[in-house]
């Protein structure tokens, strides 16, 4: 589907098929816009439904005539209640409800008032376009689907068909991220993961290193090597390079566990652990790898991005770690792993510290890290942890003009207490109670510690069970748009500290 503008406030004679989103106190008014035929039958069919332009409220109308043949109204509720999230939502609802239509051109007229116009289109093309995402790849005979060719966005001024053309790269980094995280762990692994990198690399010609096994030992990464070594599947230590387009003035690090299959590994998932569900383990590689398509065609200025995973699967074997293991990290610390299952923070732990060699000017992790955040923060919230405030700032407001939302959690320095080992530096589980905090907090161990880091757990919403909000059911893809949003915001200020100069 493409995405037009177009500065016609409501009715547009081009359109098919027309989406309206009416607020309760006001939609009789609203209806005035339209044409007088048109809004008269509009009122009398909506006021017999019983419309009251409550949330969630969605009427599908067929009219008499040719323009619109089909109108689509989305209650918004009270207008003081209106934000983008709930654009997104009636934009998603209103482009769901016009497939298999027929309709050809598809008209969006929602109220955009009150929000950044940057942050409104991203709102009307993201809620569009991510709401019709189905994966159908693995179906041996897709349902064949109608989607309008064209959606317009009404009362947009076609001067912005750039940024709705910026919002198209966005939503294709979010889809590639939604294909990985979805895919299964038979076809997604640390292999077809480096394919995935390699093949980005080419098309948007960025640099690409890949550590095998061999190059991991070299660099001493016996945390992420005692993960992968009960793995069938051989090991990738992916990294990524988007160039700065100009003079280099920031440099960052995205960092996304990697973990193609969790099975526990001996520390084994039991029932109720959803097992079947560890494929998504490697949300936070498939949110950095989405985000690098989507900034590898934004190309932020002077910005220079590195997307790093190292990518493995946590099984049993003869060969896997015991419990009890005591291994050591790229920077010499000593680890003895008293479980198994806390193995991302142990791929994790050698990606910063190689990260850190890089001498960047902030890093930020996104892992689905623990049960524990899902317990805390539930599946639509993720925890992000920071000792850098500004850091954690940036990112919140990133991640709430995304809609996706990001709760500070404390890196309370207490709790490190529950990570001594008796024989090692550290463990690497602590107690169950503040299980997502001594995961943070054993991250922390391997960061340079004068370089502004953050952790995302994103355990929770990495997965959309339900299909709740705009967004249909199964991977989320969560992460890609607050990581480009923060980008951008990174390269702005960059540069704009560079006039002030
Ligand atoms: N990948 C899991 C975390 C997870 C669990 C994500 C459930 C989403 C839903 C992680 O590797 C893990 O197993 N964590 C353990 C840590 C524990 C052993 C300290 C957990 O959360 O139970
Ligand atoms: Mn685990
Ligand atoms: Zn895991």
């Amino acid at each position: 589907m493409e995405f037009r503008c177009s500065n016609q406030p409501l009715a547009d004679g081009a359109c098919d098929a027309l989406g309206l989103g009416l607020f309760s106190n006001h939609w009789q008014e609203q209806l005035k816009g339209l044409a007088p035929a048109v809004a008269s039958t509009a009122t009398a069919l909506l006021q017999q439904r019983e419309f009251k332009a409550k949330p969630g409220e969605l009427i599908s109308l067929t009219l008499p005539g040719e323009h619109p043949a089909l109108l689509l109204v989305a209650g918004l509720g009270e207008p003081e209640n209106f934000d983008g999230f709930a654009l997104r939502t009636a934009a998603a609802q209103l482009s769901k409800a016009s497939l298999g239509s027929g309709c050809k051109q598809l008209g969006l007229a929602l109220p955009l008032e009150g929000l950044a116009p940057s942050e409104a289109i991203a709102a009307l093309v993201q809620g569009s376009r991510l709401a019709l995402f189905k994966d159908e790849r693995f179906r041996s005979a897709p349902e064949p689907r109608q989607e309008p060719d064209v959606c317009w966005l009404l009362g947009v001024n076609p001067e912005q068909q750039g940024e709705l053309d910026h919002q198209q790269a966005i939503c294709a980094g979010v889809e590639l991220a939604r294909e990985l995280v979805g895919g299964p762990p038979n076809l997604v692994n640390a292999l077809s993961l480096e394919a995935t990198a390699r093949s980005l690399a080419q098309e948007f010609d960025l640099e690409l290193t890949v550590l095998d096994e061999q190059g991991c030992r070299e660099k001493g990464m016996g945390a992420f090597l005692a993960v992968a070594q009960g793995a069938c599947v051989p090991p990738r230590f992916i990294h990524l390079v988007i160039p700065a387009q100009g003079p280099a003035l920031r440099r960052v690090v995205l960092i996304g566990k990697g973990l193609s299959f969790d099975s526990g590994g001996y520390n084994l998932k039991t029932g109720g652990s959803q097992i079947e569900l560890m494929k998504f383990d490697m949300g936070g590689c498939g949110a950095v790898l989405g985000a690098a398509r989507s900034l590898a065609s934004l190309r932020p200025e002077g910005l220079e991005i590195h997307v790093i995973s190292a990518t493995t699967e946590n099984m049993v074997s003869a060969e896997a770690i015991h419990p009890g293991a005591i291994i050591t990290a790229s920077n010499g610390k000593t680890i003895e792993i008293n479980n198994t299952d806390a193995e991302g923070r142990l791929t994790l732990a050698d990606a910063l510290v190689y990260a850190s060699a890089l001498k960047p000017d902030a890093i930020v992790d996104l892992a689905t890290l623990t049960g524990a955040c899902v317990v805390a923060l539930g599946d639509e919230i993720a925890g992000l942890w920071s000792a850098n405030d500004q850091l954690a700032d940036q990112l919140i407001e990133a991640g709430r003009a995304a809609g996706e939302p990001l709760w500070r959690m404390p890196l309370q320095k207490s709790y490190k207490d529950g990570l001594k080992s008796g024989l090692a530096d550290m463990k690497n589980t602590g107690p169950r109670p503040g299980g997502a905090i001594t995961a943070a907090l054993f991250l922390q161990e391997f960061v340079d510690g004068q370089i502004p880091w953050a952790h995302l757990d994103i355990a929770g919403p990495v997965w959309n069970e339900k299909g709740k909000g705009p967004d249909p059911s199964g991977a989320t893809g969560f992460g890609v748009r607050l990581l480009v949003n923060w980008c951008k915001a990174i390269a702005a200020g960059a540069k704009e500290e560079l006039s002030l100069e």
